[in-house]
């Protein structure tokens, strides 16, 4: 056991509380100082840097307010919605806690997917920081079926055909799928049964793997230290006397208070948002989803909520035809990999074998199956950012300036994919999203060419950094 200290003798009694503490919880003590006092994270931090920390804010509000509307919530398919109208009209506050909560839903997706973009512009998930993206990729897995989940919850007619829709998709997986979608459903059709099992993994088994997964994210991000938008590596440069970076400053004050700044113009907008367009206008919440599900009257245009539209567009973009580009795609590859790729005789071979095998799997089952393939390998090809990624540089305003463009047309794809997803199939709009499912793939796809083409601005030592 450590040494007890004593304090000062006649010191205030703040003091002799603080000692009398870090007698018995040094383990408290010592995580504020390696976390907070002692953590320095780089000076040169900018906006970007807020949304892991409104990350947090938001995921800590929605668990509050989570265990608020759980109080007067009814996981009972005969009593869910109107147990819904009672906490918006009759509960106390209720409406904003309600409010909160959906308008929380969307934010978190803001929040993290401006952070996941700052991950990408400043090359942070780069050597040293692969774990922390990988991590991060989870939390966004774990996120989309949290919120997936949730939104069956109010039982509205968009919960439910919203997860019909989704879980039917199951039933495309060749051989397993029919039994799969049963055992997520429960139930031959969206039922009471769902609506209890998805209650379950969303008040609790998902929000707990998610806080498990948000540790380990951020004490991996303290192990290695945090990047910055220059990319250069703070702990490379530090005073021979204390060993502390030059270019670090201690997490708190500093940067606890440049949140505070963060924090309040988020609330700002998060607050104006909830007092006069909780629904967005039907994106937050859709108008269908007041209206209390009814199994026998499908509504016309099925959509999910926003942030799932992109992949969506991308499910719907695999017709038939698009198989065949996909076949087309798959063969081309692999006789280039085998012209130009500089293999060995062996994997020439496999490479042939194997894009042989996958354009028969794509005739052989059928595009809906495709299109499920498609929209989950949208999200899994980000795990492997970091090794798809080789540029010789992290930070872009090192990278050579037509990146910027091409960054700039990736969002502007994810844009328009996401609006075409809320919106009815239509020729045009398919093609349109074939078309940028196309690019979405080669993006990541062909980043082991082109992230190591072009000319490359030399780093600097040290960061860059105007006080003010
Ligand atoms: C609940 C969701 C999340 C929370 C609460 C969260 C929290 C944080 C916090 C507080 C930081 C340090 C501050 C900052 O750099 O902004 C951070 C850094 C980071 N996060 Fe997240 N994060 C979340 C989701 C994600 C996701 C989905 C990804 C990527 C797929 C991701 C990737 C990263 C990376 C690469 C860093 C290091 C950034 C750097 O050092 O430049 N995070 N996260």
């Amino acid at each position: 056991m450590a040494e007890f200290k004593e304090a000062p003798a006649g010191a205030p009694v703040a003091t002799q509380v603080t000692v009398w503490l870090q007698n018995r919880f040094p383990t408290a003590f010592d995580a504020y100082r390696v976390h907070m006092s002692e953590y320095y994270a780089p000076k040169n931090f900018n906006f970007w840097y807020f949304f892991g920390s409104l990350a947090l804010l938001v995921l800590v509000m929605q668990i509050v307010t989570g265990i608020f509307l759980v109080m007067h919530y009814k996981p009972d398919a005969a009593k869910a919605f109107e147990s819904v109208e009672y906490i918006m009209r009759d509960v106390p506050w209720g409406w904003l806690v309600r409010y909160m909560h959906s308008t929380g839903a969307s934010a978190f997706f803001i929040v993290v997917y401006l952070h996941m973009w700052r991950g990408m512009i400043y090359g942070s998930y780069k050597k040293p920081r692969e774990l922390i993206w990988i991590f991060g990729c989870a939390i966004f897995l774990c996120l989309m079926a949290e919120a997936f989940m949730g939104y069956l919850l109010p039982w509205g007619q968009m919960s439910y055909w919203g997860a019909q829709v989704i879980i039917n998709l199951f039933a495309a997986i060749p051989f397993i799928g029919p039994d799969l979608s049963l055992l997520i459903r429960g139930d031959y059709v969206v039922g009471d049964a769902t609506l209890n099992r998805f209650f379950s993994f969303h008040v609790i088994a998902v929000p707990l793997v998610l806080l498990g997964l948000v540790v380990a994210h951020l004490l991996a991000l303290h192990d290695v230290g945090s990047n910055n938008p220059d990319g250069v590596e703070i702990k490379a440069r530090k005073d021979p006397k204390t060993g502390i970076p030059l270019d670090g400053v201690p997490f708190h004050p500093y940067h606890t208070v440049h949140d505070i700044v963060g924090v309040s113009v988020f609330l700002m907008i998060f607050t104006a948002v909830i007092f006069f367009m909780p629904e967005m206008g039907g994106y937050f919440l859709e108008y269908n989803n007041f209206i209390p599900a009814d199994p026998l009257q499908t509504p016309a245009h099925i959509a999910p909520v926003w942030y799932f539209t992109p992949y969506y567009s991308m499910l719907r973009a695999v017709t038939d035809p698009m198989v065949n580009v996909l076949a087309v795609v798959v063969a081309l590859a692999a006789v280039l990999a085998v012209l130009k790729g500089g293999l060995a005789g062996k994997w020439k071979i496999v490479v042939l074998v194997g894009a042989a095998l996958v354009v028969v799997a794509l005739k052989v089952f059928d595009a809906k199956f495709w299109g499920v393939v498609v929209m989950g390998v949208a999200v899994m090809v980000l795990f492997p950012l970091p090794w798809l990624d080789r540029s010789p540089v992290k930070s872009i305003r090192y990278r050579p300036s037509w990146n910027k463009i091409l960054y700039g047309i990736f969002v502007f794809n994810f844009f328009v994919l996401g609006y075409l997803g809320m919106k009815p199939p239509s020729a045009i709009g398919t093609l349109v999203s074939q078309i940028g499912t196309m690019f979405y793939f080669g993006f990541f796809l062909l980043m082991p060419w082109w992230s190591r083409i072009g000319e490359f601005k030399a780093v600097p030592d040290r960061v860059t950094f105007k006080p003010h």
